[in-house]
C-alpha cells in the first residue's frame, strides 16, 4: 500500500467510526459514569517510544469515543450547550484541512471575510451600525476583552506606563458567570473591587442597588469602570434590564459591557429579543455560538460598538513585522485580537448559519423555550417537584421535595437532591447540572440540545420522582 492509500483507507475508517458514534447515541448509554481509575486500567494512555502508525492511532480514536461523555445524545442537559450540527461539524474538519491562522488576509483570505461577514450580522442584530469585532477563545474571554478596552478607553496611556487598578471597580449581578472575577484579575482590578449587585427574586440585576453601589464607589474615592449585564445567567437563565442598566451607566460615564454567552441568541427571535432590549445601548458584548446555537465548541463572538477602540487596545505596535505589513492592515484580523495563532472557528458558524438562515436560528430558540415551558409545566404539576425559579429561557430549576407528607418535613432537601442527582446520573442514562440558588440545592437540566424532546423530558421527571420516591423510601 502507498503512503496515500494508507491515509485514504485510516481516512475512511475514521468516518465509519464517527457515523456509527452519531448512530449510537439513542438507546445508548449517555455516558459510562466512569472513575479515572476505570479509564486508566482500560485505555493505553501512555505515549509510546516507538510509532505505532495509523494503527496506533485508530485504536486511540475507539478508546476516546468510548469513554466520552455522549454529549449528542437526547438525553443530554447538563451544561449550555449539546447535540450535533452537520454542517457545523463540517465545518470544524474542513477548518483543519484548510489549516491556517486568522491573523492576516494572506493566510487566511476567506476565513478572514467569513468571519467579518459573520461578526458584521451580529453587529446589525445588536443594533451597532458601525460594529465590529473578533471571534475568542470563549465568553470568558470575550467579557475579559470587553473589561479591557473599558480599561483602555477609560485611561488610554496605561497600554505604555501600565495601570494600577486599585481604584477601579466594576458591577456584575450576583448571579453573574465566575469569569468576570477572572477578568478582574488579569486585568489588574482584583477580586476586591468586583461589586456584586443583588438580584431581584428572579435573578436579574437590581438597578436600585447598583445606583447605590456607584455612589459608595464614588465616596470612597474610587472609579466606577465597567457594569457588565448578563443576558441569559448561567444557573437561572435570568436577564439582567440592559436598557435600564444602560442609563445608569451612561449617566455615570460607566462602560457597559453585555455577557450574552448563553442568551445572544434570543435575538434572533421575535417572541423573545426583548429579553434584551436596549442591547444597542450598550458598549461591547459577547455571544456564544457554541451554546444554544449549536456549534461545536470554540465559537464566541465579542462585538463592540466603536472598534477603534479594539484596534488600540489590540495594539502589539511594530514589533511583528514579519507576519503584519501597513498596505493590507485594516484587513489583518490580528491587529483587533489577544492571541497570535488563532483557529478558523468562523467557517462553521458560516456553514450552520447558511444551513439554518435566521428563520432557522429562530425557530430553534422558540422551539428550546417551548420546550422549557413544557418541562416547567410538568415541573409545577409534580407534587413532589418544586420549581426554584421563575423560568425566563431554556433553564428549569427545581428540586425534588415530597414535604407535603408530615414524616417527611425533617429531611435535608440539599442532601437528598445531591444523593438524586448522583443517583441519576449513575444510571447513565441522563446527564443535568446540579447547582444552587443562595442556600438551596437545585436541579437544572437546560434545554440547548436538538435531540430534547417532549417524550425525553417526560422521562426525565418520571425517573427524577422515582429516584426520588426511592431515596425517600430507603431512608
Ligand atoms: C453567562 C455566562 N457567561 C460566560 C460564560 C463563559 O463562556 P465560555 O465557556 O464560552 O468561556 C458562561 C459559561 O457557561 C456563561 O454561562
Amino acid at each position: 500500500m502507498t503512503g496515500e492509500d494508507e491515509v485514504e483507507v485510516f481516512l475512511n475508517s475514521v468516518f465509519v467510526r464517527v457515523k456509527s458514534w452519531l448512530k449510537e447515541a439513542d438507546g445508548s448509554e449517555v455516558h459510562l459514569d466512569e472513575t479515572p481509575s476505570d479509564i486508566r486500567r482500560q485505555v493505553r494512555l501512555s505515549l509510546p517510544l516507538e510509532g505505532e502508525g495509523l494503527e496506533g492511532a485508530l485504536e486511540g480514536i475507539d478508546d476516546f469515543l468510548l469513554h466520552s461523555v455522549r454529549t449528542h445524545h437526547s438525553n443530554f442537559m447538563n451544561p449550555l450547550w449539546g447535540g450535533f450540527s452537520a454542517s457545523a461539524f463540517a465545518g470544524e474538519v474542513i477548518s483543519a484541512v484548510a489549516q491556517s491562522s486568522m491573523y492576516t488576509f494572506q493566510l487566511a483570505p476567506i476565513a478572514t471575510l467569513v468571519e467579518q461577514e459573520i461578526i458584521s450580522r451580529m453587529s446589525e442584530i445588536i443594533g451597532f451600525s458601525d460594529g465590529n469585532g473578533v471571534l475568542t477563545t470563549g465568553g470568558s474571554n470575550g467579557n475579559m476583552l470587553g473589561l479591557l478596552c473599558a480599561r483602555h478607553s477609560h485611561y488610554p496611556i496605561g497600554m505604555k506606563t501600565g495601570v494600577d487598578g486599585r481604584n477601579l471597580v466594576m458591577y456584575v449581578s450576583a448571579e453573574s458567570h465566575y469569569s468576570a472575577l477572572m477578568a478582574a484579575n488579569v486585568i489588574g482590578i482584583g477580586h476586591d473591587n468586583v461589586v456584586k449587585v443583588s438580584t431581584d427574586e428572579d435573578g436579574r440585576m437590581n438597578c436600585n442597588r447598583l445606583e447605590e453601589e456607584i455612589e459608595i464607589t464614588l465616596t470612597e474615592g474610587k472609579t466606577p469602570l465597567c457594569i457588565i449585564a448578563t443576558s441569559g445567567t448561567t444557573v437561572r437563565g435570568a436577564f439582567d434590564p440592559i436598557a435600564e442598566i444602560a442609563e445608569i451607566a451612561n449617566r455615570n460615564g460607566i462602560w457597559l459591557h453585555v455577557d450574552a454567552a448563553w442568551g445572544g441568541a434570543c435575538l434572533f427571535s421575535n417572541t423573545h429579543a426583548e429579553l434584551m432590549r436596549g442591547v444597542e445601548l450598550a458598549d461591547s458584548i459577547c455571544w456564544d455560538a457554541h451554546k444554544m446555537m449549536g456549534v461545536p465548541l470554540i465559537c464566541s463572538a465579542f462585538i463592540i460598538k466603536n472598534p477603534r477602540i479594539l484596534r488600540q487596545t489590540c495594539n502589539h505596535t511594530r514589533a511583528a513585522h514579519y507576519l503584519f505589513h501597513s498596505n493590507t492592515e485594516d484587513l489583518d484580523l490580528g491587529h483587533m485580537s489577544l492571541q497570535c495563532g488563532r483557529r478558523i472557528d468562523a467557517l462553521k458558524l458560516w456553514l450552520a448559519w447558511k444551513e439554518k438562515g435566521d428563520a432557522g436560528w429562530a425557530k430553534l430558540v422558540d422551539g428550546y423555550v417551548e420546550l422549557a415551558e413544557y418541562l416547567e409545566k410538568l415541573v409545577v404539576d409534580e407534587p413532589s417537584l418544586e420549581l426554584m425559579s421563575t423560568r425566563m429561557w431554556a433553564n428549569v430549576c427545581f428540586r425534588y421535595n415530597p414535604s407535603s407528607s408530615e414524616r417527611n418535613s425533617e429531611i435535608d432537601l440539599n442532601l437528598l437532591n445531591s444523593k438524586l442527582r448522583d443517583e441519576l446520573s449513575a444510571t447513565k442514562q441522563f446527564l443535568i447540572s446540579r447547582s444552587n440558588i443562595a442556600e438551596d440545592v437545585i436541579l437544572r437540566p437546560v434545554i440547548a440540545n436538538p435531540g430534547v424532546s417532549l417524550e425525553v423530558l417526560d422521562k426525565l421527571v418520571s425517573e427524577i420522582v422515582r429516584i426520588g420516591d426511592e431515596l425517600i423510601a430507603a431512608d
